[in-house]
């Protein structure tokens, strides 16, 4: 089988439903960013600071490339890395893409203690993140062979629907 690619906005869920995906399914899970942070050998926040987000994007491509050429995995996308053309094709062409979804309001209650995500950080409120939002919800959208709310929601149902939906 292909890989299964959770893709969306930080705080979207990608994480904690790849892991329920991966436990149910009996299936490998791969979250780019911490496998990113262990090849490197320093956090997310460390690689933007010292390379800048060109670089981090860099590793991204070259993680997707890798993955591509393995398959069966369920990977926890980082919520940039679809943005990128030759990423957002390297996902098509190995595998599904599906879009998990929330409100800014449910992204911001979720992510606002956290202090990872160089992104975020000195914007953390609802307005910066809806904004943010709006630039990258047609690449998300266009991208995603399914799409899957995930507003108040368990866990254990946002991945029945997608198994149900691939
Ligand atoms: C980013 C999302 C993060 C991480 C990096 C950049 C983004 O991943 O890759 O901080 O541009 O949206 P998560 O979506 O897993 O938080």
């Amino acid at each position: 089988m292909g890989n299964l690619y959770l893709i969306g906005f930080m705080g979207a869920g990608k994480s904690t439903v790849a892991r329920e995906l991966g436990r149910v399914m009996g299936v490998p899970v791969v979250e780019m960013d911490k496998r990113i942070e262990a090849e490197q050998g320093m956090p997310i926040t460390d690689i933007f600071e010292k390379y800048g987000e060109e670089h981090f994007r860099d590793l991204e491509t070259e993680l997707l490339k890798t993955l591509a050429g393995e398959g069966s995995c369920v990977v926890s996308c980082g919520g940039g890395s679809v943005l990128r053309d030759e990423n957002a094709a390297i996902m098509k062409g190995s595998g599904r893409i599906v879009l998990l979804e929330a409100s800014p309001e449910t992204i911001y209650e979720r992510v606002k203690d956290s202090k990872d995500r160089p992104i975020l950080n000195g914007h953390m409120n609802v307005e910066y993140i809806s904004g943010l939002m709006e630039k990258r919800r047609g690449r998300y959208e266009s991208v995603a062979d399914v799409r899957v709310s995930t507003d108040s929601k368990r866990v254990s149902q946002i991945a029945r629907e997608i198994r149900r939906s691939v």
